[in-house]
C-alpha cells in the first residue's frame, strides 16, 4: 500500500512538472517551484555527455532496438512487459543475470536499454556491473575515458563518466578488467554512490548487467540492492535444474521479474507478427 501510494505521489509530481492549469495563488508557486524541479532534473541529463554508438559493432553484437523494426520486436515486447511489471510493483533497479557465462545478458541488457530510449517519457541507466567480463563497451564500439569502477571509488562523478545514449538513456560502461570486482561491487561506498545517482536524476529504470549468479560471489551480494532480476537462459545450453536453482538463489534476496528464454532457434511461426 505505502509503495503504491509512493508510485502514485512520483507519478503526479511528474504530471505536474510538466505543467496544469494554475487555480490559485498557492498553487501557482508550488507549480513554479515543480516546474523548476523538473527543469533543474531536465538540465543534469542535459549535461551527461552524448555519444555516437558503431552501427557496425551495434548490429554485430546483435543490438537492434535502438530503432523501430522486425528485428527489435522480440526486445520490445521485453521491454513492455518488464515495464508494465515495474510500475505495477514501484521497482526501479533491475538486475540482468544468468546460471552460466555466454547466455545473451548483456545483449539483453543493450537492448533492453537501446529500446528504452524510444519511450521518451520516461529515463534509463544501464550499468555494465559485470567487471570480469565486461562488453558494454565493445557491444557499442564505445569507450568512455575513466571506467565505471571509478565512479564507485569516487575518483570521478557518475556525470563526468557515463555517456547518453539517447536523449534519456545514459549508458555506465566498463573498460578496465577488475581482478577483484566484489571489493568494489559490495563495498558500501557503491550503495551510497548508487542511491545519490538514483535521487540526483530520479531514472525510472536502473539495469545492471551482472556476472552469472551461480558462479560470482559478487552477483549474489549486489542482488539485495536491487529490486528484480530478470534471469536470461539460453535455449542452447541452460538446463531446467540450473533455472531452477537460479531462481531459488536470485528469491533469497530480491525479486524474480522473469525467465528470458534466448538463442531460441525454433519458433512457432505464429509469434512473429509481421513475418
Ligand atoms: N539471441 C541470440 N542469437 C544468437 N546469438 C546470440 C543471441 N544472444 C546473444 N548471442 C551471442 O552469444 C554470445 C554471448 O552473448 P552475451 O555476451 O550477450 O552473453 P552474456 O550472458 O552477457 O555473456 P557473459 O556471461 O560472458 O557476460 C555473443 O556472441 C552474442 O552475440
Ligand atoms: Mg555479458
Amino acid at each position: 500500500m505505502e509503495k503504491l501510494q509512493a508510485a502514485l505521489a512520483r507519478a503526479r509530481e511528474k504530471r505536474d512538472g510538466e505543467g496544469r492549469p494554475i487555480r490559485t495563488q498557492r498553487g501557482t508557486m508550488s507549480q513554479s517551484r515543480r516546474m523548476a524541479r523538473a527543469e533543474a532534473l531536465a538540465n543534469r541529463w542535459d549535461e551527461i555527455p552524448m555519444f555516437t554508438p558503431s552501427e557496425k559493432r551495434m548490429h554485430e553484437a546483435r543490438i537492434y532496438s535502438a530503432e523501430a523494426n522486425t528485428d527489435a520486436q522480440y526486445f520490445d515486447i521485453l521491454r513492455t512487459k518488464l515495464l508494465l511489471e515495474m510500475r505495477r510493483n514501484d521497482w526501479t533497479r533491475i538486475a540482468i543475470t544468468s546460471a552460466t557465462a555466454g547466455c545473451g545478458k548483456t545483449t539483453t541488457a543493450c537492448n533492453l536499454i537501446a529500446g528504452f530510449g524510444r519511450q521518451l517519457e520516461d529515463r534509463g541507466m544501464l550499468f555494465d556491473l559485470d567487471l570480469r567480463r565486461p562488453s558494454v563497451s565493445k557491444f557499442f564500439g564505445a569507450a568512455p575515458t575513466a571506467s565505471l569502477a571509478d565512479v564507485f571509488k569516487g575518483e570521478v562523478s557518475y556525470q563526468e563518466q557515463a555517456m547518453r545514449l539517447h536523449r534519456n538513456t545514459a549508458i555506465s560502461m566498463t573498460t578496465r578488467v577488475s581482478t577483484d570486482p566484489a571489493q568494489i561491487i559490495l563495498s558500501s561506498q557503491t550503495a551510497e554512490i548508487l542511491d545519490h545517482v538514483q535521487a540526483d536524476y530520479q531514472p525510472d529504470l536502473m539495469l545492471f548487467d551482472m556476472p552469472p549468479v551461480l558462479v560470482s560471489d559478487e552477483t549474489r551480494g549486489f542482488l539485495k540492492l536491487v529490486d528484480a532480476v530478470l534471469i536470461v537462459a539460453s535455449a542452447e545450453s541452460s538446463t531446467v535444474a540450473q533455472v531452477d536453482e537460479v531462481e531459488r538463489e536470485v528469491a533469497q534476496y530480491s525479486n524474480v521479474a522473469g525467465v528470458v528464454l534466448n538463442k531460441c532457434r525454433f519458433m512457432d511461426e505464429s509469434y512473429g507478427y509481421t513475418y
